[in-house]
């Protein structure tokens, strides 16, 4: 028996099984194209021969392939080999999947777990990376120790497909913030602002402000107008002055000339004095 098996060995799989493997773990690793298994064979690391055969061989198993329909199959493939096994999935998938693929692995007498990454693969070694889990608590305490093994661990509910609308609710920022510190970048080329100033003084700037931020947009709502540190209107021109700078270096202005267009319509609403942390309220009671 092994520690723990993982299947499929495309990026995340391949990350993961390195990663348990270099925390000790004795890994069974299978890949439908036996090659790439067979990259990451060493000491800790045993290629199976089959899906089924890794699923049986270790108390948790990992399957990080491309979609729900394929974890499906091989999970179901498996049949009786689940009994008392744990299967953490990390396809991303949405409720209704996760409820199905709860139900295939339940059916074995397995005990499924939704493995929500907030990661790229390439992240992953790092130790430093943000997983949720959903689904099965006992499975989860179960493991707790071998997860935690890979990463930043968090327990979202036992609903299975939580992990990922909660890791949803978390990443949603990722994006807008990825394109703006790419802007930043190109007006430090623009501006020959050297790289080594710029790195550390964002993660100078950030951490601080988005634990401001998480306060102040978290805060319950104050009608008193002296409370309003920043209003609908401060952002809406706050907005129209970052396009007309990034215009004038010949930028992209799209993302502020969109939060523009929020902040206008939320002040032509009549809001235009109130706080602006509430405007998914000022916007939606159009
Ligand atoms: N990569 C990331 O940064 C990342 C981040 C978060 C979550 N995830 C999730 O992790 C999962 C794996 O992602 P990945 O990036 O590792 O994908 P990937 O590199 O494209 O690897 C896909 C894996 O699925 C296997 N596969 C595909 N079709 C199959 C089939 N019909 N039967 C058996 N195996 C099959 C592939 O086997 P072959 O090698 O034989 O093709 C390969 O092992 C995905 O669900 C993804 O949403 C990935």
């Amino acid at each position: 028996m092994g520690d723990v098996s993982v299947i499929g060995a495309g990026a995340m799989g391949s990350a993961l099984t390195e990663v348990l493997a270099a925390s000790g773990a004795d890994v069974r690793v299978w890949n439908r194209t036996r090659q790439k298994a067979e990259a990451l064979a060493g000491p800790q690391v045993r290629v199976a021969g089959s899906a089924a055969e890794a699923l049986a061989s270790s108390a948790l198993a990992i399957v990080a392939v491309t979609d729900h329909l394929v974890a499906r199959t091989l999970v179901a493939e498996a049949g009786e080999d689940l009994e008392g096994k744990a299967v953490a999935s990390t396809c991303v998938v949405t409720p209704e999947q996760a409820r199905d693929l709860d139900a295939v692995v339940s059916a074995a007498g397995g005990r499924y777990l939704d493995l929500a990454i907030l990661a790229n693969a390439s992240e992953v070694p790092s130790g430093d990376c943000v997983f949720l889990l959903s689904g099965d608590r006992a499975a989860y305490e179960a493991h707790r120790d071998r997860l935690e093994s890979i990463g930043r661990i968090s327990y979202v509910d036992g609903a299975p497909g939580a992990a990922y609308i909660s890791g949803m609710a978390v990443v949603v920022a990722y994006l807008p913030m990825a394109v703006a510190l790419l802007q930043g970048l190109r007006i430090c080329e623009r501006h020959d602002i050297p790289l080594d100033w710029f790195k550390p003084t964002v993660l100078e700037f950030y951490p601080f402000q988005i634990r401001s931020l998480l306060e102040r947009i978290a805060a319950k709502p104050n009608p008193s107008a002296a409370d309003v540190e920043g209003s609908v209107d401060v952002m809406a021109d706050w907005a129209a002055e970052n396009a007309a700078y990034l215009r004038e270096m010949d930028l992209d202005t799209g993302m502020f000339d969109a939060l523009h267009r929020l902040f206008s319509a939320a002040s032509d609403a009549g809001h235009g004095d109130a706080a602006w942390t509430r405007i998914a309220e000022h916007v939606a009671s159009n």
